[in-house]
């Protein structure tokens, strides 16, 4: 009964969205008896975030407040040049901060080439984007601001002129920064709020400080797998799940012009390869891949295990698993089972708006 009110905590997220203002949601946790996870194994509803991870270090100049400020600017659709689209609109807490699409469109309504990431723990990387064209997150952030959301500067400029009209917000920056909002401390309260989201705190992570209940039979299969036969390790290292690396898969390849992601951008990076991406969350961020091309989790681990797809810059490892024997459906199931169990607690309140 424990284990599987546990478990029902990505659907209260879903629902809790859709009935934010609904006394029927606060009466389903309180039927759930959400708190009883918490009990033996110290965790469960109110998980620590960071539980299994490491230190994240943030700007000295990080703070509490500015992240607040950020979360409020991430949520607001007056930072778009339509004023319809927000961070929000390609990142849903409730998908581990993605969108469930292959691609996105942008304001100007030209379409997105790549798949929607996950924003858990990107505060622990030093490159951005799955080809870590930018150098920081301050970089990445203001050209998603300004790209995806404004459409140029011009329209940047009217976006950050309408946020001076807002007397919450200039009276919070005059607080916090000691200035008007302009386009460069929107983007370092946006960048303070991302560095909060975390994914520790998963079932997997209780599994690991001790509590041998915290995944199933099946997970264990799984995490066995995935670290032994499967070796899945050598670039899904943990405890983040990826080694912040670039490496080529060879998906989208076979396209007439392929998108050849980090090849001269990232030192050494071979034509095609894009940076590994995290396995917390991952049963929430389909579809799978730089291109959104897979549908399925189960697919993406077959294809994986198989050793990518053949190209002429395949990763050596990769080269390696391929001609491998396949996995069987029951394996596929062990290995899904565990990537489940390293989903964290999705349950986010979205901020008041000033
Ligand atoms: C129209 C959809 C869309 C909107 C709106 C959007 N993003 Fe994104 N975001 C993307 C896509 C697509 C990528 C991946 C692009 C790439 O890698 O080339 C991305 C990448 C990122 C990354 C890099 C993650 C990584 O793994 O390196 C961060 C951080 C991010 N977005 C934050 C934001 C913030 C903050 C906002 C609001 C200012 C925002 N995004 C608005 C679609 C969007
Ligand atoms: C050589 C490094 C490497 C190894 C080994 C590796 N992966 Fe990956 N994995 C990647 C990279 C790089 C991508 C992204 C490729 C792309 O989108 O072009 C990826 C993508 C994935 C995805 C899709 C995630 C998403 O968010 O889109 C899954 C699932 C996955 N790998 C599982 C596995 C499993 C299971 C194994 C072991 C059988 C494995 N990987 C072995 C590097 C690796």
């Amino acid at each position: 009964m424990r284990h599987a009110t546990c478990h029902a905590q990505p659907l209260a997220a879903n629902m809790n969205r859709l009935q934010r203002t609904s006394l029927l949601t606060a009466s389903f946790f309180a039927l759930l008896g959400l708190a009883a996870c918490g009990g033996e194994s110290g965790s469960g509803a109110a998980a620590d975030p960071t539980l299994g991870l490491p230190k994240m270090s943030r700007p000295s100049d990080w703070s509490e407040a500015r992240a607040a400020l950020g979360k409020q600017l991430f949520f607001d659709t007056r930072m778009s040049s339509n004023g319809e689209m927000s961070c929000r609109s390609c990142h849903y807490p409730e998908n581990a901060w993605t969108d469930g699409k292959q691609f996105s469109q942008k304001v100007t309504g030209a379409m997105n080439t790549r798949n929607s990431p996950t924003l858990f723990n990107v505060g622990y990387q030093e490159r951005f984007y799955w080809d870590g064209r930018a150098p920081s997150m301050e970089a990445n952030i203001g050209a998603a601001w300004k790209g995806h959301m404004c459409g140029g500067d011009e329209q940047l400029a009217t976006v950050v002129e309408g946020l001076n009209g807002v007397e919450g917000y200039v009276s919070k920056f005059q607080e916090i920064y000691g200035a008007a909002p302009d386009k460069d401390n929107v983007v370092d309260a946006l960048c303070s709020f991302v560095r909060t989201l975390q994914a520790g705190g998963t079932p997997f992570d209780r599994f690991q400080a001790g509590d041998k209940t915290a995944i199933s039979a099946d997970a264990q299969a799984g995490w066995q797998l995935f670290q032994t036969s499967a070796a899945c390790v050598s670039c899904h290292t943990p405890p983040l799940f990826t080694d912040l690396k670039f490496h080529n898969a060879g998906i989208g390849m076979d396209a007439e012009s392929p998108d050849l992601g980090a090849f001269e951008k990232v030192d050494g990076a071979a034509k095609g390869s894009f940076k590994t991406p995290t396995m917390r969350g991952v049963a929430k961020t389909g579809p799978y891949f730089h291109n959104g091309s897979v549908a399925t989790l189960a697919e993406a681990v077959k294809l994986m295990h198989g050793g990518g797809l053949d190209n002429p810059d395949l990763d050596p490892i990769l080269k390696a698993f391929q001609g491998r024997e396949a996995l069987t459906d029951a394996q596929v199931g062990q290995i899904v089972a565990f990537l489940e169990s390293l989903t964290p607690d999705l349950t986010f309140e979205e901020p008041k708006l000033p």
